[in-house]
């Protein structure tokens, strides 16, 4: 059996979570690779809505095993109180989620770093969610981290607290006020707790279960263009967002990648700083904002919206090696007389189907016109039933990519998707 990856081909807030959650009953073993409590994936079944950021989005199929794999960062306290909100529906926490061992940890003062880097960086910062990611992927390669196996040392806080030293020491160089116990107590409970779950060898387990015939769904968090690699850098944020993040984070070869699933929107989404070709600031871009109830599920920051940029897709396309393509949120677009899709970008004149190296360039979208729908698609079930000029919209996006539209999702409801 292979890995098959479900991944955000734009700046995140794909739907990845509702994705997930639909192909979930389909998949004994889910794990999420990359990533932290960054990532806000939204559900919805039965009239309940839940948000993740830590815990992949099978936990509520029974039946299914959710691994956190090794190349998450995990904030135990956030972890905890995930749990314990999803243990007071009666959600068997410790029966659906294993941890890996080799996953890095959160500490309180890796946020204090991450908002006194941001301050210092003024008008230029990244708009990060504040979670500590950064500094904790810092931590990482520069081969100072924690890692969540470490909490079974017997000098666990010992080397804790040298970590929190070497903080300090950096925080010298912002003039930022903090207070580096604050939440230190919590965080030890939060410790103590992660203790009562399954902490695994995760590259040990997939490959077993892959072994057994047994399929693993790889659930992507951020997304291609927010990659630490091939985003637009330095708006980004620290971890491979990209298909090749799944072997990395998981401990599976190339070679046990199976179907690579690309979840877009119909138009484009973006939350904190950096360049957005399609950006619009106009009352479309409210209208979009207000249908698409655009408010980031982690920050609760209004998203910034824009037509759907085809150039980007297709490079995003392109590095995943995506070969089906899940459109979500078309519904969104259904009071829009005309919707627009950037097919090339003209940069000092020049017309390119490229994204550019330097994230300031100064992008001049070209964009192709489509009549829109004008109808309620939220109620739709059935493909035959979807109105030509939204199948026209479909067909023109398979075209530019290569790639089948696979799955629409026209609702935030599991039961608003039609599996084609
Ligand atoms: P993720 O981070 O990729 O999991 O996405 P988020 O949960 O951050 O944001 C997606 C938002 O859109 C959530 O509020 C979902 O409930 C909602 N959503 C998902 N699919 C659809 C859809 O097809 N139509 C509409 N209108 N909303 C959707
Ligand atoms: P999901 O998984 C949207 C953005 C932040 C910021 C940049 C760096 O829900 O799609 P970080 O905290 O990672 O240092 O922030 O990345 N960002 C996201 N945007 N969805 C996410 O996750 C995001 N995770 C990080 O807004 O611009
Ligand atoms: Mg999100």
């Amino acid at each position: 059996m292979k890995v098959d990856v479900v991944l955000g081909l734009q700046w995140g807030d794909e739907g990845k979570g509702k994705i997930v959650d639909v192909l979930a009953q389909n998949y004994p073993v889910i794990a999420r690779f990359q990533g932290g409590p960054n990532a806000g994936h939204t559900l919805q079944f039965e009239g309940k809505k839940f948000v993740l950021h830590t815990i992949p989005s099978g936990v509520f199929r029974k039946n299914a095993q959710n691994i956190i794999g090794n190349g998450v960062v995990i904030d135990p306290i956030i972890f905890m109180n995930e749990c314990i909100k999803l243990e007071e529906i009666g959600t068997p926490v410790r029966e659906r989620i294993f941890i890996s061992k080799k996953a890095h940890l959160i500490l309180p003062t890796h946020r204090i770093i991450d908002a006194a880097s941001e301050q210092a960086k003024g008008s230029s910062k990244i708009g990060s969610t504040l979670k500590g990611i950064g500094p904790t992927y810092m931590d990482k390669t520069g081969r100072n981290g924690l890692r969540v196996g470490d909490i079974l040392a017997p000098d666990f806080s010992h080397r804790y607290k040298n970590l929190k030293n070497k903080h300090v020491l950096f925080l010298k160089q912002f003039n930022f006020e903090y207070n580096a116990n604050e939440n230190e107590e919590l965080w030890f409970k939060a410790i103590e707790y992660l203790k009562s779950f399954n902490l695994i060898d995760g590259e040990y387990s997939i490959n077993k279960y892959l072994q057994e015939s047994k399929k693993v769904l790889a659930e992507g968090a951020q997304g291609s263009l927010l990659d630490i690699d091939y985003g637009s850098y330095p708006f980004v944020t620290s971890s491979t967002t990209i298909c090749a993040g799944a072997c990395i984070g998981l401990g599976v070869a190339p070679s046990s990648i199976g179907k690579v699933s690309g979840i877009f929107k119909a138009y484009c989404t973006r939350v904190g700083s950096g360049p957005f070709p399609t950006e619009l600031n106009d009352e479309s871009g409210e209208l979009l904002r207000k249908m698409g109830n655009e408010v980031g599920a982690t920050t609760g920051r209004p998203r910034r919206t824009g037509w759907l940029d085809m150039v980007a897709l297709k490079y995003a396309v392109m590095i995943n090696g995506v070969d089906n393509l899940i459109m979500m949120k078309a519904d969104v677009l259904d009071s829009f007389e005309t919707i627009k899709v950037a097919v090339q970008y003209k940069i000092d004149g020049e017309l390119t189907d490229k994204v550019p190296f330097d994230p300031y360039s100064n992008i001049e979208p070209v964009y192709k016109e489509f009549k829109g729908w004008k109808r309620d698609l939220s109620k739709i079930t059935l493909e035959e039933n979807l109105p030509f000029e939204f199948m026209t919209y479909v067909r023109f996006i398979e075209k530019e990519t290569g790639v089948p539209v696979s799955i629409i999702s026209l609702g935030p409801d599991r039961e608003q998707t039609i599996i084609r």
